[in-house]
């Protein structure tokens, strides 16, 4: 494979004239059309909506229990876990934290209270084990149960890898981001569009790709959830998802493929560092989740935290897309770790999220889901 032929494709060239792009059976998108249309249960319905919520990896790791009445608990899936990148679930449970505050906002668009119980049975550290992470108790509905006008943005929220446009960010954007914790969420959200700093945070995250990249085990993680071609995606609706025509055709015809992807000098894993390269170099501005603790119900709190910015960003009509490398816990990261502390938290604590932001050149397609009942737990 030559790189000119890579690039060549990638245009959208003759390869996915001769390939076309293979039918497949169920749509890996389907959940994102009219979530919990024609659920009578309060609680499936609102399930439908958070399991929609940003996660690691897009794992899905949820598993949850509606035995009890009027009850939802959230048990973690451990065969979905990245032990690697993600060796205590703090990104895990983050995710969770995400999946809660949807999940809260869609109880709440049915007029009904969340009351929520974190770890009801104890935080489990270092790792996650089968006790719940969250229980979540619900009332009737009633009139004095308020919308969360954020809510409205779910649809439209996305992780958006690609390029962003030269538009730049206004002052109003980022202290809309700023403002967008909730009143209980405990996690700050932070967010710059200083072009110094920016300039610094855009070698800075590359960096973090880059040494990811050439740490073996820690690359491999993320190549091994990585599906490739409509069909594969169709078939595992979790994980990163490469399926636009132009992948789908490359991988037709064995030009990116995981394998190759997996080996450092081949044309797709250099080629997968300049997209991500590229999508460095064009954040207008960055946004972070710093948490005064490094616990569990630090990390719930971030995940609430990061979505809502995220709906506050998509409401903008802004991308995001988190870069979190070097905030993760393994060695070869340690010392960007360290920098992204000393210049993004100076005070202290814990930054748990760094994504970048910009407007977008183009809308993406929502990215792929399970679905509701392979994450019901089985009674
Ligand atoms: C804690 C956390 C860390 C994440 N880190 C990254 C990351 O480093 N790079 C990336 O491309 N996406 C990252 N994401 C985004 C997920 O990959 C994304 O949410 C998932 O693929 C589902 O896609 P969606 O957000 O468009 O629904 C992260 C998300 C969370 C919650």
């Amino acid at each position: 494979m030559h790189r000119r032929d890579f690039i060549r494709v990638l245009g959208g060239g003759a390869i996915f004239a001769a390939t076309g792009c293979a039918p497949v059976g169920s749509d890996p998108r389907a959940a994102w059309d009219n979530p919990g249309a024609g659920e009578t249960d309060p609680r499936r319905k609102a399930l439908s909506w958070a399991i929609l919520a940003p996660n690691p990896h897009n794992m899905q790791p949820w598993i949850v229990d509606l035995s009890a009445p009027d009850t939802i608990t959230l048990h973690i899936d451990r065969s979905r876990l990245l032990p690697v990148t993600d060796p205590f679930n703090r990104q895990i449970t983050i995710g969770c934290g995400a999946f809660l505050e949807l999940l809260v906002q869609a109880l709440a668009q049915q007029g009904r209270a969340a009351g929520i119980e974190l770890f009801p049975k104890g935080e489990a550290l270092p790792r996650l084990d089968d006790r719940p992470l969250f229980r979540v108790r619900i009332t009737p509905a009633t009139e004095a149960v308020r919308p969360d006008p954020l809510f409205a943005h779910v649809p439209a929220r996305r992780t958006n890898r690609e390029a962003y446009a030269e538009t730049p960010l206004t002052a109003a954007d980022v202290r809309a981001l700023a403002g967008a914790t909730g009143p209980e969420t405990g996690a700050a959200i932070a967010a710059t569009i200083d072009p110094a700093r920016v300039a610094a945070l855009r070698i800075q995250v590359y960096d973090g790709a880059r040494i990811e990249a050439h740490t073996p085990a820690a690359h491999r993680e993320s190549v091994e959830r990585t599906f490739i071609g409509a069909r594969a995606v169709a078939e595992h609706p979790w994980g990163i998802s490469l399926d636009a025509p132009a992948m789908t055709a490359m991988n037709a015809v064995g030009l990116l493929t995981p394998e190759k992807m997996a080996i450092p000098g081949t044309v797709a894993f250099k080629e997968s560092l300049k997209f991500l390269k590229t999508g460095a170099d064009t954040a207008r501005g960055f946004v972070w989740i710093i948490t005064g603790g490094a616990g569990r119900r630090d990390q719930i709190a971030a995940g609430r935290a990061y979505v809502r910015g995220n709906l506050v960003a998509a409401g903008r009509g802004l991308a995001m897309h988190p870069w979190s490398q070097g905030l993760q816990e393994y060695a070869t990261q340690k010392p960007l770790y360290d920098q992204l502390h000393r210049d993004l938290a100076p005070n202290g604590g814990r930054i748990q999220m760094l994504s970048r932001i910009g407007y977008p050149k183009s809308g993406i397609r929502p990215a792929p889901r399970r679905g509701l009942a392979a994450q019901l737990k089985d009674v």
